[in-house]
């Protein structure tokens, strides 16, 4: 069941995706070779009490398996969901980041992926179509068309390009909690409501170099691409009213 928010519930929102917006910003040169990821998750979650949120991700899933930290970080072919570690970020790395918080009830969802130190060319190339990916996408989100457009413009954009887009996981409903319905896939198949007013949703393109295929390892968390090829992600929290649609997180990168 969609749950479509009220202004004044928009609103809780978007305070949320502005603290979220506000951390990364901070966070980001803290992203470089060297830098433990576990120790990027411990300033995260520091950060987020005191400015009087919670990490929306930690303690999120199944009671046997809750995911244990505030951030995910997913490194080179990890596409989502990647724990952080006492693995240390390497020279060429490529980074995503993903984070929500829950302020006062209303929850905020932002992922961004940094190229640490020197990545190559086409790795570089992977990174900025997938971030193209994610504002097509939002540019096809309107009151009054379908969900599947936005498939399609991500989809039609990285596609021709060589591309391999994820399939298996999706963008979501989101505000309430941290997954609601609808459904926001990439690849146009699935469910295809009309978007309406008060409808808040997390976009999520998830790019690979290979093929779009992925696996999940045996923590229950890691998603890596089958193929082992590189992967990137990007992410923003929108809200769509009758005449125009918000962008409620904020560009982060320089
Ligand atoms: N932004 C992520 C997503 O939409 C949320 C991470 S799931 C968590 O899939 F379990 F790690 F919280
Ligand atoms: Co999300």
């Amino acid at each position: 069941m969609i749950r479509l928010k009220n202004e004044k519930q928009v609103e809780g929102i978007r305070v949320s995706c502005r603290m979220l917006s506000a951390m990364y910003r901070e966070l980001i040169p803290l992203v470089k070779p060297g830098t433990e990821t576990l120790e990027l998750d411990k300033w995260t979650q520091n950060w987020i009490k005191k400015a009087g949120g919670r990490p929306a991700f930690l303690g999120y899933g199944p009671k046997s398996n809750p995911y244990p930290a505030a951030l995910c970080i997913s490194i080179n072919n990890e596409v989502i969901h990647g724990i952080p570690s006492r693995r240390k970020i390497a020279d060429g790395d490529l980074v995503s980041l993903d984070c929500g918080i829950d302020l006062g009830g209303f929850i905020s969802d932002q992922a961004i992926t940094i190229e640490a130190g020197r990545v190559s060319e086409a790795v570089h190339a992977l990174n900025v179509v997938t971030k193209e990916c994610l504002y097509r996408g939002i540019g096809a989100a309107k009151a009054g068309d379908r969900l599947l457009q936005i498939a399609r413009a991500v989809h039609g954009h990285a596609a021709p390009r060589g591309y391999g887009v994820v399939r298996q996981f999706c963008g979501h409903g989101v505000g309430f909690d941290l997954h609601e319905d609808p459904q926001v896939p990439n690849h146009p198949h699935g469910p295809n409501p009309k978007m309406t007013r008060g409808l808040v949703i997390a976009v999520e393109p998830m790019i690979n170099l290979g093929t779009g295929d992925v696996e999940i390892l045996e923590d229950g968390w890691t998603v890596v691409t089958a193929d082992d090829n590189l992967s990137a992600h990007w992410e923003h929290t929108i809200a769509i009213f009758s005449d125009h649609t918000e962008i409620l997180t904020e560009k982060v990168d320089p």
